[in-house]
């Protein structure tokens, strides 16, 4: 199979809304990452997106809809705080988990008894999901633990001759994936930060937990115990401005042969005079939405990749550590 690029016209998203209605999987852009969807009342689409990625078989898929999809046809009940966060943060990078009505393929939740829902704000994929009128099942559009990616081209790179068609909407503005919230309980609990960050959460309703690791010897959230965002060359997260540890990184890795290069905030690249270094952004929102496109150009190029952190402080720059922190290796 060969794997297409389509621009967004009326035409080519019709084909889209039909393919995914056939059972298809196919690559969908939207605000954060681009998506692998396929029909979520489909096992056999369900099934092929996990062989297509790789995914292991117990990580739960999000579920996207349209905006106007009456939410209670798939889920039980809908909390009073979950209605003041829906009315707050979507359409767009939220993720919020519900108790099942289990309406969908028992495959999209891997056994457990809640549905992750998300109405992305990309004008696109809501366009694409308007037409179909189905609920799509959509992990990121990469092979499991590697990068996900935020452009048509980087969707092909990974899954070329896997799938029969991607709708190119760009690149990501919001560059990386959606805050899961499980709304479930009674007190909402963070299971993978994103751009929606803890505290514009806690303004509209009040305290809430964070679990973004396995807790009590039971996982919160299947996904966050594999091995994450990985490029293909080994990456070394230094400390925020700590310059020193970076060159000398720097250093052995030269030495050893392993080619490196620094990736540092903008404002810091005059540390690295001489060195190979680039630029990941001024702020941490624009290097959330450069963070995957510039490791899959580096990657290319360079044989190891050594990350600068970014202020632990700034809420922003905290959810993009977070996946920065997944790629770490220690220097051996
Ligand atoms: O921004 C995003 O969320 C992107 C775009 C395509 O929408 N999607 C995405 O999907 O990042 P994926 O499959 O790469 O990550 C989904 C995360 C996983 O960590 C998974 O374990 C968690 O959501 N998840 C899904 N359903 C869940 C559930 N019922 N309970 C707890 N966690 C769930
Ligand atoms: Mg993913």
């Amino acid at each position: 199979m060969k794997t297409k690029i389509l621009r967004p016209s009326k035409r080519n998203l019709i084909k889209a809304a039909n393919a995914l209605i056939a059972g298809e999987i196919i690559g969908i852009p939207t605000e954060t990452v681009y998506g692998l969807g396929a029909n979520a009342f489909d096992t056999l689409a369900i099934e092929k997106i996990f062989v297509c990625k790789n995914r292991p078989q117990d990580n739960p898929l999000i579920v996207h809809l349209h905006k106007k999809y009456p939410l209670l046809d798939l889920v039980e009940n809908v909390s009073d705080r979950a209605k003041m966060l829906l009315e707050n943060f979507t359409p767009g990078p939220l993720t919020l988990v519900f108790k099942s009505r289990g309406k969908v393929s028992p495959l999209v939740s891997r056994g457990l008894d809640t549905l992750a829902i998300r109405y992305p704000s990309s004008k696109i994929a809501q366009r694409l999901l308007e037409m179909c009128n189905i609920p799509i099942a959509a992990p990121s559009a990469n092979i499991s633990s590697r990068l996900s990616t935020t452009a048509a081209r980087d969707v092909k790179a990974e899954l070329e001759g896997k799938i029969p068609l991607i709708i190119d909407g760009g690149k990501c503005t919001v560059g990386i994936e959606s805050t899961v919230v499980d709304v479930s309980g009674d007190v909402p609990v963070i299971l993978r930060p994103g751009i929606i960050t803890r505290e514009m959460i806690e303004k509209v309703v009040g305290p809430i937990e964070e679990k973004v690791t396995v807790g009590e010897g039971r996982v919160v959230s299947p996904g966050v115990k594999y091995n994450h965002y990985l490029p293909s060359v080994r990456v070394f997260v230094c400390g925020y401005g700590d310059f020193e540890r970076a060159k000398t990184v720097y250093r052995i890795l030269a030495e050893k042969g392993k080619n490196p290069v620094i990736v540092c905030m903008h404002g810091e690249t005059h540390n690295f005079l001489s060195l190979h270094v680039k630029d990941f952004g001024k702020n941490p929102k624009e290097v959330a939405s450069n963070l995957y496109g510039v490791l899959r150009s580096l990657e290319k190029k360079f044989g190891s990749i050594v990350i600068c952190g970014l202020d632990p402080t700034d809420p922003e720059a905290k959810s993009v550590m977070n996946r920065i922190s997944k790629m770490h290796r220690d220097i051996d």
